[in-house]
């Protein structure tokens, strides 16, 4: 058996082979035409300078490297893109200096645009708790029509990682733990960067990173070590990128960690053999931020030169602020470490997408004032903002059907470190604006409730506080209210890049403030704000409801109003799990029965359990209430044994039997209850968010195609075998309703 690295020098051997016989046999389209045409006007160190990217002197999102050159290395053609470049006018400004270049080549200018670009939307976590796939579309439809109109061409977005350890703070980032949902979600971000296509003015390319597997860095620490067997990357962190490849993503991003010992930068594996190669991706890869010269540091490279060489060889086709390309591409080359035609691969990829995006027909059309000050900001805008905010909230918990709260109530007390706060609303990752305005929880009540209720305040403590100096004047505010609301959580810059933390408590004293207000006895509503799952299993206890908001963006206080008083009924279901103790993580839902099951996840003797407390998440993958309630009956199958080429057509009937319309997110799970590979116990397969009114009942149907029973076998092909099927429907992972089994006949 070949080792893996034969196997790669084989792949990367074959891939030069069949560049060469590509370059030659190739149907071009009239792109292509236009790009080998432009290639071979090119020097070497004019290729070279396409896969060079700088940061503006605006922003860096990395460790900064001095650089007092780069405009001149625009205009002497060593630049092809720009990162952190934005707006009309300044990215105007730059284009027009590599337009004094040689070859006059634009530069290609790419902006983190996550989660919003003027308007903020909620963190992609907190969208994908509203499982709307509708709505995160629109989500990014928005955020690229803005950004789009601002002179950007291309949003390193979406982040698809999968991630089951909220210690990581890029959780907030992605789309949680689950690879089926977290396809589904990739791809209607791609969509929505993406539009109708490059080349519309409202259309800017998608970036889908970071390839791959980055949310399970060792301890939950940012850029820590990632190992894993082929099938946990397969089964687990791969799908979502497919997903992106098939949706068309523009671009790929590659990422910090090493994956089995080879740094995903200089990793063939993912970006030959899988991206470039079984999956025949044409678009390009970006390096992360400095990745490349950091193969250095991880042990992997000598210098930058050598780091390089294995880079471009590995497939990584841009060098994102790592200096390293620049300078050692011509020095290897030269020295036939590098052949060019991964140059010349690397330099059309990059070119294509240019002229995919009208860029040398006008190099200025994204850069357009009026249109910038005609989309930006919109009313529509921060409308759409507020409808997926609404739809991100989870109600984890509602004791005696506390909320909704009547508007004539007579006064409300807001208490906690986040109750006035606007600028946190914004969560990380957000495009920084002079002056903007975020709604906080407190003015999202003050714009429902205007004269009629009395509004009261208190802070209560800090966010990381130690001292409890302010809970007097929060207790004696309590005591004046007819219903508190607590505002707490995390500051928003507690999550996102480089922001792990190992205690992901509720920070500070504010669960101890939570408790001395409980113990004045009014009825307590505890808004959580955060951008990843906190613990605080006192207040899952004791708190009378439980509102989770994540960071919900420019229109958060709102959004929190209309859930608190019924104008909207909340619908939203956790993407991750709630570990009831950082010793639970890594706590997902998809988990293998073992040989040792614990009855119910408790602690058992001789069971693969803990002493001290369940293995049950506090709060389960896929679970949030509704103000009303939805009974599920009447399973039926279509058939109880299929072959291969069957379906199963499973049907049941859904009612609201409650007082309030609303959604209900109802999930399908199987279990290939025996199989030659362990299977977990339940897999999330379809699901359906479905609006009623009260007494309202519907007919859903979901189809059980055979894609839905495969998975890979012990020589990882992905397969199907015969035997049973167990099959789950519930509104939620651990909250399954009905049930039912098939059997897989050959
Ligand atoms: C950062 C992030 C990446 C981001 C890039 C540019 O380090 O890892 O997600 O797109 O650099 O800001």
């Amino acid at each position: 058996m070949l080792s893996k690295f034969s196997l790669t020098a084989l792949a990367v051997f074959s891939f030069c082979a069949h560049l060469h016989a590509q370059i030659k046999t190739k149907t071009s389209s009239a792109i292509d035409q236009k790009v080998d045409k432009l290639l071979s006007q090119m020097t070497l160190e004019e290729k070279i300078g396409q896969l060079n990217q700088y940061t503006s002197d605006r922003l860096s999102t990395g460790p900064l490297t001095p650089n007092s050159t780069k405009y001149q290395e625009i205009k002497d053609g060593k630049v092809g893109s720009m990162l952190n470049v934005r707006g009309a006018k300044e990215t105007r400004t730059i284009q027009e200096m590599a337009m004094q270049s040689r070859l006059k080549i634009p530069l290609l200018f790419g902006l983190d645009v996550i989660h919003g670009y003027r308007v903020t939307f909620p963190i992609p976590l907190a969208e994908a708790a509203s499982w709307d796939l509708n709505a995160i579309e629109s989500s990014a439809r928005v955020a690229a029509t803005e950004a789009a109109a601002s002179g950007i061409h291309w949003t390193f977005a979406p982040m698809v990682d999968i991630a089951r350890d909220p210690r990581w703070g890029r959780v907030m980032e992605g789309a949680g733990e689950d690879p089926y949902l977290g396809s589904l979600i990739a791809r209607a971000r791609v969509q929505g960067f993406q539009g109708k296509g490059l080349g519309n003015l409202d259309a800017v390319m998608a970036c889908a990173k970071h390839f791959a597997a980055y949310g399970a860095a060792i301890a939950g620490r940012d850029y820590n070590t990632v190992d894993m067997s082929d099938r946990q990357l397969w089964e687990t962190y791969l799908p979502p990128f497919k997903a992106a490849v098939d949706a068309g993503a523009a671009t790929f991003m590659n990422s910090f960690n090493e994956l089995n010992g080879i740094p995903a930068t200089g990793n063939a594996y993912l970006q030959r053999d899988i991206l470039k190669g079984k999956w025949n991706y044409q678009g390009f890869v970006v390096s992360d931020w400095g990745s490349i010269s950091e193969m250095v540091a991880h042990g992997f490279a000598k210098n930058n030169t050598d780091a390089a060489r294995l880079a471009i060889t590995a497939g990584s086709d841009m060098d994102m602020e790592g200096h390293a390309y620049l300078t050692g591409l011509p020095v290897l080359v030269k020295e036939n470490k590098v052949d060019v035609a991964l140059i010349n691969d690397a330099v059309k990829r990059i070119l294509r997408k240019k002229f995919e995006l009208g860029l040398f027909d006008d190099p200025y059309r994204f850069s357009n004032e009026s249109r910038e000050k005609k989309v930006l900001n919109s009313a529509q805008n921060h409308q759409a903002a507020l409808d997926v905010a609404e739809k991100s909230v989870v109600l984890l918990k509602n004791d005696n059907q506390l909320l909704p709260l009547s508007k004539s109530t007579k006064t409300i007390a807001v208490i906690g470190p986040l109750g006035k706060s606007s600028n946190d609303m914004k969560g990380f990752w957000s495009v920084e604006w002079e002056n903007d305005h975020l709604v906080s929880p407190f003015e999202g009540l003050q714009n429902k409730l205007g004269k009629q209720t009395n509004l009261l305040y208190s802070q209560g403590c800090n966010i990381n506080d130690t001292v409890r100096t302010g809970f007097a004047d929060a207790v004696a505010t309590a005591r004046k209210a007819d219903v508190i609301i607590m505002a707490v959580g995390e500051a928003f810059n507690m999550s996102g890049e480089a922001k792990s933390r190992a205690n992901i408590h509720l920070p500070g004293v504010q669960e101890d403030l939570i408790k001395a207000i409980k113990a004045t006895g009014k009825p307590v509503v505890v808004m959580i704000m955060a951008g990843r799952p906190l613990i605080f299993n006192w207040t899952a206890d004791h708190a009378d409801a439980i509102l989770y908001t994540w960071w919900l963006g420019s229109e958060a206080g709102n959004a929190m109003a209309n859930v608190l008083f019924g104008d909207y009924n909340p619908a939203g279901k956790l993407p991750m799990s709630f570990p009831r103790a950082e010793g639970q993580i890594p706590v997902f839902y998809s988990s293998k029965n073992t040989g040792r099951p614990s009855p119910n996840g408790q602690p058992a003797l001789y069971r693969s359990s803990y002493l001290d407390i369940p293995n049950t998440p506090q709060y389960a993958f896929g679970y949030g209430l509704s103000y009303t309630n939805f009974s599920f009956a009447d399973l039926k199958l279509n058939k109880s044994q299929i072959t291969k080429n069957d379906d199963v057509t499973v049907s049941f009937t859904l009612k609201n039997t409650g007082k309030y319309a609303g959604e209900e997110v109802v999930q399908l799970y199987l279990q290939d209850v025996v199989a030659s590979v362990t299977r977990p116990v339940k897999e999330l397969k379809d699901f359906q968010k479905v609006y009623l009114k009260p007494g309202e009942s519907k007919t859903i149907s979901f189809a059980i195609t055979r894609e839905k029973l495969s998975f890979y076998d012990q020589k990882m092909n992905w397969t199907t075998e015969p035997g049973e099927f167990k099959l789950m429907i519930g509104n939620a992972s651990d909250h399954i309703l009905l049930q039912d089994k098939f059997e897989l006949v050959d």
